[in-house]
């Protein structure tokens, strides 16, 4: 491994660093990516934006914008074809002439879920999903951008602690950039299928004895000592890529703001990311006004809605996290304080839901022809709590945010349906209302009859879901 500076560097002139605690302005982070004077994180600016005078002095201008990134939808150039870079206006700019490291990621579509919006009691509900990246969840979009930052700034090696799905998608840019990647995930903890990618994709993969926050800890100190690029979400260049997703939505909707968007919170990255865009957007006159974001946690992993149900936001009291939903088992969430600003900024809200209320909530998206991971599904979950408590009207327009494919994790899906997934754990009887929605596999005969009894068997009202 070849020492490199250990410091990276904001190389355009059109955005800075900026501490989101202190509010120091820095051209270079550190390897920890931590404000040097108070410790907190940074977050990308762009000075040039400031104010509505400001909009209007620099080459943003709104409406160009949206007709140029529509015209780039004809364009074959890889930076046009990623639904990340597409956006690039509004993202920290790479030296000219260097070429961003893009699986053509973005570009998700937006569905309908008639199904779940009626389990939920609205006329309508809609699903941007972001499971249908390169790698299969929300973190391509972000990891277009960092990895291409690593790459400029001469880094050989990137590395992150994950839960499973950051791990898949930097190992995957890493191999296309040409650099190499070190993955810490907590072992057992995370689903099979991430875990073979970040293998696939040639990964050095380490399981810890311990679990998400204790890799993150672990990690820390390594990119003191080593020169590797930490690409965990405390990285800004991230959280720039990840919120093109919600600039994606606007534009999906015809730039008419959605009433709702509703996220789902582990390290909070995502809410943040998603949060920013929305506030920029509306700054530079390209939205009229703001969406509520909301974000949901599992029950067993909720510091986020513990630190402002009992705190008011004040602080953060790290959490033990369990929870099937493996993505976000995450008890010491870094972007805390970001996506705080973003429930405040927007008047969203807070919400945690059950185990089995999120794989009941996984099952109805499923049945609406879409299905996601486990932790995608508690945005349903939420959204049935915010329309009982009033908080979400039945005629509002709301967007959920899928972050993670459906075969990520195959095997929560298969015990569901097998009806094991709770047995033997205190769920067990609160998962008996699961049943009407498990239809495990049927073992046969290779018999044409015992097919045919099969399908007469559910070919009856009855029998009909
Ligand atoms: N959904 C999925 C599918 C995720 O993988 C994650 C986070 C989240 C939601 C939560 O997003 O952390 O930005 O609040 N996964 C990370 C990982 C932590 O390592 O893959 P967040």
């Amino acid at each position: 491994m070849n020492p490199v500076a250990g410091k990276t560097k904001t190389e355009d002139r059109c955005s800075q660093l900026r501490c989101i605690g202190c509010g120091a302005i820095a051209d270079h982070a550190d390897q920890d990516f931590r404000c040097r004077n108070c410790r907190d994180l940074f977050e990308i600016i762009y000075p040039g934006w400031s104010g509505a005078a400001g909009a209007k002095a620099s080459r943003v201008d709104g409406a160009s914008l949206k007709q140029m990134w529509l015209k780039r939808k004809s364009s074959l150039l890889p930076s046009d074809t990623s639904g990340v870079w597409r956006f690039r206006e509004m993202l920290p700019g790479l030296k000219p002439g260097t070429d961003p490291i893009t699986l053509r990621e973005g570009n998700t579509p937006l569905y309908d879920l008639p199904g779940c919006a009626r389990a939920a009691g609205v006329n309508a509900l809609l699903a941007k999903h972001q499971g249908m990246n390169p790698t299969a969840s929300f973190k391509d979009t972000g990891m277009t951008v960092a990895a291409s930052f690593a790459r400029q700034e001469g880094f050989r090696w990137v590395a992150c602690a994950s839960t499973g799905n950051t791990s898949a998608s930097m190992a995957a840019y890493a191999a296309r950039g040409g650099l190499r990647s070190l993955v810490l995930i907590p072992e057992g903890k995370i689903s099979w299928g991430k875990l073979s990618q970040s293998l696939d994709y040639g990964a050095v993969t380490c399981q810890l004895r311990t679990d998400f926050d204790g890799c993150v800890k672990v990690l820390s100190e390594v990119v003191k000592r080593m020169p590797v690029y930490l690409l965990n979400s405390v990285n800004p260049y991230r959280l720039e890529g990840q919120k093109t997703a919600a600039i994606e939505l606007l534009e999906q909707l015809g730039w008419e703001t959605p009433d709702h968007i509703i996220v789902p919170g582990g390290n909070l990255g995502n809410s943040s990311a998603l949060g920013k865009a929305l506030r920029e957007m509306k700054d530079l006159g390209l939205s009229a006004r703001l969406p509520k974001l909301s974000v949901i946690q599992a029950e067993g992993a909720n510091p986020f809605v513990r630190s402002i149900r009992e705190h008011g936001g004040k602080t953060l009291t790290p959490v033990e996290a369990e929870t099937f939903a493996t993505a976000i088992r995450i008890g010491n969430p870094a972007s805390w304080k970001k996506a705080l600003r973003v429930v405040d900024a927007t008047a969203g809200t807070v919400e945690q839901v059950s185990e089995v209320e999120i794989a009941l909530a996984k099952a109805e998206i499923g049945a609406d022809g879409v299905g996601c991971e486990p932790a995608s599904a508690v945005t349903l979950a939420g959204l049935k709590k915010l329309v009982k408590q009033g908080f979400v009207k039945a005629g509002e327009t709301i967007v959920l945010i899928l972050t993670g494919h459906g075969l990520k994790d195959p095997e929560f899906t298969l015990k569901f349906h097998r009806g094991d997934l709770f047995q033997g754990t205190k769920h067990e009887n609160d998962a008996q209302l699961l049943a009407p929605h498990q239809l495990a596999p049927i073992v046969l005969d290779a018999s044409v009859d015992a097919v045919l009894r099969t399908l007469e068997q559910f070919d009856h009202p009855a029998a009909e879901r």
